[in-house]
């Protein structure tokens, strides 16, 4: 210190004087008052008095926004904040000056004397401010929820007991897990879920992790940096996780997630940290909700579902019935249909009569309330009248699963017959093999591809 002391009482005063003051410098000292003792010639471009006048007078005499002041009062530098001076924006610096560890007094400059730089520079910085904004607002339209609590129709006690349960966790923040059989409602109630939380209009990103080919699952879930790989992937991709930034992910069909990713999945859970294939780690905020038909449990014993991962996801468990255990609901359900599908279909179709309803009854739907849903749009696309009546049915409803052959006046032909049979068999292998699609080819002795283009063709899958 005072070795350094020495050399500057060596630099002549003129020099001194032009590194204090000189064009390309504005620069302000004030006392421990705050109390000018000195401005730079520049800065009188910004004050409305001649800098000579403004020695002696209060900073805020001066210029009645001036902060530096109050780095005497905190004692730390200020640099690099915005400060507007003659309605321009300036990057300014503000430093305290110390003696024996006490403030003495402070000084500021403007840190870009080019104000028309930092000026274009800060219009470009809002420009892109708007744009992000802009393209968030668009994000957020496009992954968005669409289904709330009200879109979910039934009075039974079991889909009570579940609406309630997911209101609840809905206000939480913590992971929900929501089992139940295909067409249950679970991506209904994921949807709910996240409208009735606190991050419902930030993105509800949904991502399927059956219909992921494996190896790419890491990559759609986390992305990767540009120049990670060559070619068309060159310039790199936004993975699902960063795409539900402050807003929820919704993982449906967890139990086909592969192991090796699970693994990575609870990391992320328990760090709240993504890695980008190619990049760093890096914090992020989401709220996660998983969904499966699987039976998580078996699969623990059987190794293919990982323990640590299953308690973590199984904070909130919300079960969802099968529409058979829910019987009373079926007629609220079946209006509600009619009236939801009208909305789309030119059709008067308006009710159902009683002996149609006594069909729908005695069925054991195995493909639940989505199984209902389609039923009832392709009857109302037979019917001609304004009820649906017994002949608009598919042939074979509420009896076993076993082939009957339709009276010539059902309107299905062949083919329709054949593959109500075929859609039939495959729900009731799929169901007798706990949702296991390996089993479920096994039994039906086609290959498991085979079968999951046959689950996608009758909507069976998901
Ligand atoms: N409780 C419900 N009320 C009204 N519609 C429902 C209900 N549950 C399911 N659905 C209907 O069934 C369809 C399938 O539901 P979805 O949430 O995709 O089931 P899952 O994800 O369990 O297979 C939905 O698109 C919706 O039309
Ligand atoms: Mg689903």
């Amino acid at each position: 210190m005072e070795k350094q002391q020495n050399v500057i009482d060596k630099i002549p005063q003129d020099i001194l004087f032009q590194v204090l003051d000189n064009p390309y410098e504005s620069m302000i000292i004030v006392d421990q008052d705050g109390r000018i003792l000195f401005i730079s010639k520049s800065y009188e471009d910004f004050i409305p008095i001649p800098h000579e006048e403004a020695v002696g007078k209060h900073l805020t005499d001066v210029i009645p926004n001036g902060q530096l002041h109050t780095v005497i009062e905190t004692g730390r530098a200020k640099i690099g904040a915005t400060f507007t001076v003659s309605g321009q924006p300036r990057v300014i610096a503000r430093i305290p000056l110390k003696k024996d560890g006490k403030t003495i007094g402070a000084y500021g400059k403007l840190m870009f004397w080019h104000a028309d730089k930092v000026g274009e520079l800060y219009q470009r910085i809002n420009a892109l401010r708007g744009k992000i904004q802009l393209f968030k607002d668009t994000l957020n339209a496009i992954y968005k929820s669409n289904y709330g609590f009200d879109n979910i129709i039934g009075n039974s006690p079991l889909i009570k007991h579940a609406k309630e349960l997911a209101l609840q966790s809905a206000l939480a923040d913590s992971p929900v897990l929501i089992t139940g059989e295909s067409g249950t409602g679970k991506e209904m109630y994921a949807h709910s879920i996240h409208r009735a939380s606190k991050r419902r209009d930030k993105p509800f990103v949904s991502v399927n992790c059956s219909s992921i080919p494996k190896d790419l699952v890491e990559s759609e879930l986390f992305g990767y940096e540009p120049g990670t790989f060559t070619g068309a992937l060159r310039k790199g991709k936004i993975g699902k996780f960063e795409l539900a930034e402050t807003g929820t992910i919704f993982l449906d069909e967890i139990g086909d997630m592969p192991l090796n990713m699970q693994v990575k999945l609870m990391r992320v859970l328990q760090e709240k940290e993504i890695e980008k294939l190619g990049g760093k780690p890096r914090k992020v905020d989401f709220r996660l909700i998983a969904a499966t038909n699987r039976d998580l449990e078996q699969m623990m014993e059987d190794n293919t579902f990982r323990h640590d991962l299953y308690y973590r996801l199984n904070v909130v468990n919300i079960r969802l019935p099968p529409l058979r255990v829910m019987k009373d609901d079926l007629p609220m359900l079946v209006n509600h249909f009619i009236k939801e599908i009208r909305q789309v279909m030119p059709k008067d179709v308006s009710s159902i009569s009683d002996e149609a309803m006594e069909i729908i009854t005695k069925h054991s739907w195995p493909g639940n309330i989505r199984e209902l849903r389609n039923m009832l749009e392709g009857a109302m696309i037979r019917c001609k009248g304004a009820q649906i009546n017994v002949e608009h049915l598919p042939p074979g409803l509420g009896k076993p699963a076993c082939v009957k052959l339709s009276d010539t006046t059902s309107g299905y032909t062949l083919r329709e017959q054949m593959e109500n049979a075929e859609k039939a068999i495959i729900r009731e292998a799929l169901e007798k093999a706990g949702q296991n699609r390996t089993k479920a080819a096994k039994m039906l002795g086609i290959h498991r591809t085979g079968l999951y283009q046959k689950m996608k063709k009758y909507n069976l899958a998901g």
